[in-house]
Formats: structure tokens, C-alpha cells, sequence
């Protein structure tokens, strides 16, 4: 059974079809890229999947239960979780208040109960602390935890981004471009963040805008023009693919 399916995804704004008719499968814990110019539809296919919007028409199923048009805490406690294309954390606070927030973002999430096994308030307060601060340590944000995260860099902020969604602990998890505007260096330590989840049995989604970036990390990619299923396959042959080249030469990427 698929993990994450979405079949005859309609979503207008206007009159504009954002996405046209899309169909698509995730199966657990697999490591799919999605692609596409600006404007395919990307950002929007997340939306749909993780509860931001709701579809014209068409079905989202997880784990083999419809959660078309579910909000997105009902999403999070059923494991799945998404960061955004702009990345969403409160500047004028802490980076270790905006990983700590994450938690509180999500009611009834799924980690702290679990560890928890009490009611206690001040043990859920030290609880949070803890695994915020894990994960802060994990992404090498330690020495800026106290910062403020208006002060942060581009690169910086999709860690945080990445810390704050992993505080709910999630079997699937969405990434909306953790790339862009990255430098290199930290392009390839996110890359290998995103690896690691995997291998520990994360399955995971990543849009990303340019050709070649998710090559070597994703097993399959999906790519969308327009709102529709443009390719989907094995990296190197869909880079590779005429259909592609010409989609990004003509779509004004
Ligand atoms: N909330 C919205 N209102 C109106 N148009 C939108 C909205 N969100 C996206 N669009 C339009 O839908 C199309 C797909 O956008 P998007 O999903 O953001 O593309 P991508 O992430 O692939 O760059 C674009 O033409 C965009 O302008
Ligand atoms: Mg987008």
C-alpha cells in the first residue's frame, strides 16, 4: 500500500488551473524529488497534501485513509508534516523558542505524550526543552540557539525550518525547496540531514526547482509543468529527458 497517494488533483485559483489533474503515489519510505519551473504547481501539491488547501477535486489519501481537505494538525498527528517554501519562524524570537513553539504548533503531538507517560506540566516544559535542544544540536545551531531568528542566514533558517518540523517526529515529511538560497557547503549538509532521515525510515518529499540538485539524492523524481505530470522516473534519465530540458528552457526558470 502506498503511503501517500493523490489521485485527480484539481486545484483553480481564478481561472488559472494550478493543478491540472494530478496523480501521484509515494510508497513508504521512499525518496522522491519533485521538480518543475516556477509556477508548476509544486508548492501548491503540497498544499493540497498536507491540509493548506483544499482541492477542487481529486483525493489525497494517507496511509490508506482519505484525508482530503484535513487541517493540518490532523495531518501532523497522523505523521505527516511539511516546511514551507518561506520559511515560517517567528523572527523576534530564539531559535530555541521557535524549535520549542513547533511543538505547541501541533496540539496533541505525537512525540512529547509519548515520552511522557504524565500529565505533569513542568515535565512536559523540560521534555520539550530537551528535544528542542537535540535537535538544535543536530542541525549545528547550538551556538546560535539564543539568537534571535531575524539574525539568521538563508542556509541557517532552512535548518531551523528542518528542526522545527522534526519535532513532531514525522513518518512523512514534506520539504518545500530546503535548497534555495542555500550555499553549497550547507546545501550538501542539508542533503545529508535529509539522507540520514531516510535511512532511519523517514519518508520524505522534496521540491526543488533546479535540475541536477536532487540527482544524487532523491531515487525518483516526479516533475510537473503546468499543473500536470510532465515525467516521472529515475533521476538521470529524467534530467536527461527532452521533455524536461524543454519544460525549464521554455518555462522561463
Ligand atoms: N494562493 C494563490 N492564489 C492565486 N494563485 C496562486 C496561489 N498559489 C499559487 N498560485 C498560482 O498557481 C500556480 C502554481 O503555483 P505554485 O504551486 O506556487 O508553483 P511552484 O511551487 O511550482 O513554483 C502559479 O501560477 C501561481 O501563481
Ligand atoms: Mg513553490
Amino acid at each position: 500500500m502506498s503511503r501517500l497517494t493523490v489521485d485527480g488533483l484539481v486545484v483553480e485559483f481564478g481561472g488559472l488551473r494550478a493543478i491540472d489533474d494530478l496523480s501521484v503515489s509515494v510508497e513508504s519510505g521512499e525518496l522522491v524529488g519533485v521538480m518543475g519551473p516556477n509556477g508548476a504547481g509544486k508548492s501548491t501539491f503540497f498544499n493540497c497534501v498536507s491540509g493548506v488547501l483544499t482541492p477542487d477535486s481529486g483525493s489525497v489519501v494517507l496511509d490508506g485513509t482519505d484525508v482530503t481537505g484535513a487541517p493540518p494538525e490532523r495531518l501532523a498527528r497522523a505523521g505527516l508534516v511539511r516546511t514551507f517554501q518561506d520559511t515560517r519562524e517567528l523572527e523576534t524570537m530564539t531559535v530555541r523558542e521557535n524549535v520549542r513553539l513547533a511543538a505547541r504548533d501541533h496540539p496533541g503531538e505525537r512525540t512529547v505524550p509519548a515520552l511522557l507517560g504524565s500529565d505533569d506540566a513542568r515535565t512536559t516544559e523540560d521534555t520539550v526543552g530537551e528535544r528542542a535542544d537535540e535537535l538544535i544540536d543536530t542541525f549545528d545551531l547550538t551556538h546560535l540557539a539564543d539568537a534571535y531568528s531575524g539574525s539568521l542566514s538563508g542556509g541557517q533558517r532552512k535548518l531551523l525550518e528542518l528542526a522545527r518540523a522534526l519535532m513532531v517526529d514525522p513518518d512523512v515529511l514534506l520539504l518545500d525547496e530546503p535548497f534555495a538560497g542555500v550555499n553549497p557547503s550547507l546545501t550538501r549538509e542539508i542533503a545529508e540531514h535529509i539522507r540520514a532521515l531516510n535511512e532511519a525510515g523517514t519518508t520524505v518529499v522534496v521540491i526543488e526547482h533546479e535540475l541536477e540538485t536532487l540527482t544524487d539524492l532523491a531515487e525518483r523524481l516526479i516533475v510537473l509543468q503546468q499543473g500536470t505530470l510532465l515525467v516521472e522516473g529515475e533521476p538521470d534519465a529524467v534530467v536527461a529527458d527532452e521533455r524536461v530540458v524543454d519544460a525549464y528552457l521554455g518555462g522561463g526558470a
